[in-house]
């Protein structure tokens, strides 16, 4: 069944909620500053009963549905990588201490209906590392503001900012969201890296990957499946979805950057994928009406 993706009227994607311009090397975020992270938990057996531990990042695209990595949906276990149960997912909207249950007034969590890794991943492999997750329930995009998403093939250039609860300098997961900026960098210039640094020779940086980062600005373990996303002048600043936490070399090392799926390459996967499981409410990237409208409309369909 396909059907094709409506965008909103009365609302925009990629708009920060505070417009102020670990990770390693970075600051706190502020609160709610990204209105589209979201907390993806795992719940993990303990002492009694149950805990939630944080798993990875993911972005909020459209009203059920967001991006993630693929490898987010493995966990280690007994040496190898299994697949974690659908049941076993926390997905958490609005949070800033991830240590804090309801520490905002807007923390919301959903379960996960589905998870949609691209079709050629392979969980040994660290290439086509994207997925989609779609909620059990809608969320409402006047407070969830999901990112605007790049078209087919746009290529980034410049600083961008990746934020997550991973790793800081001190090695600990960070309770509050961590961000940072960090340049993009060619691929090109990533494949050389690579190739002089330590990073195995299997590791190759393939088309559909990005790098980004320099000597103290990374993200690191656990910023996994989060944003990496830029405020594009040309579109008033709303942050587009660039790359995705995939991978990396240690954290923020002089020789190796960071690696991120690149999203732009996965842009048509992405609206197809959403399209062909029960569609798609998205906002686009300005307001298109003075008013709002209570309606939705159908702007473009898809072929
Ligand atoms: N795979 C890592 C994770 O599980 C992400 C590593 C990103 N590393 C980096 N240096 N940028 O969170």
């Amino acid at each position: 069944m396909f059907k094709a993706p409506v965008y909103r009227k009365d609302c925009v994607c990629g708009k920060k909620k505070y417009n102020v311009d670990r990770v390693v090397g970075g600051e706190d975020a502020i609160q709610n500053e990204f209105p589209w992270i979201a907390a993806v938990f795992k719940k993990d057996p303990a002492h009694r009963g149950w805990v939630h531990n944080y798993h990875c990042g993911a972005s909020l695209i459209a009203t059920k549905w967001l991006v993630t990595a693929a490898h987010c949906r493995y966990e280690k276990w007994d040496g190898s990588l299994a697949k974690i149960e659908l049941e076993r997912f926390l997905i958490v909207l609005g949070d800033h201490n991830v240590k804090r249950r309801k520490e905002t007034d807007i923390e919301i969590s959903r379960n996960v209906e589905q998870f949609i890794a691209y079709p050629r991943y392979k969980k040994t492999k660290y290439n086509y590392d994207i997925a989609l997750i779609k909620l059990d329930k809608g969320v409402n995009l006047l407070v969830y503001t999901p990112v605007c998403l790049p078209g087919d093939g746009w290529i980034f250039r410049g600083r961008s900012q990746v934020y997550g609860w991973g790793r800081d300098e001190s090695g600990m997961n960070s309770a509050f969201l961590q961000k940072v900026t960090v340049p993009i960098v060619d691929n090109r210039v990533c494949r050389g890296a690579a190739m002089r640094s330590t990073v195995e020779k299997n590791r190759e940086i393939t088309d559909d990957m990005m790098c980004a980062g320099k000597v103290g600005k990374d993200a690191c373990r656990g910023d996994s499946g989060g944003p990496m996303s830029m405020g594009l002048p040309h579109f008033r600043r709303h942050h587009f979805l660039v790359g995705v936490v995939s991978w990396g070399e240690g954290c923020a090392k002089t020789e190796f950057f960071g690696v991120y799926s690149r999203v732009s390459y996965f842009v048509d996967w992405i609206q197809e994928t959403m399209a062909t499981n029960g569609g798609a409410r998205f906002c686009s990237y300005r307001k298109k009406y003075r008013r709002r409208p209570r309606v939705e409309v159908t702007l473009i369909p898809l072929e």
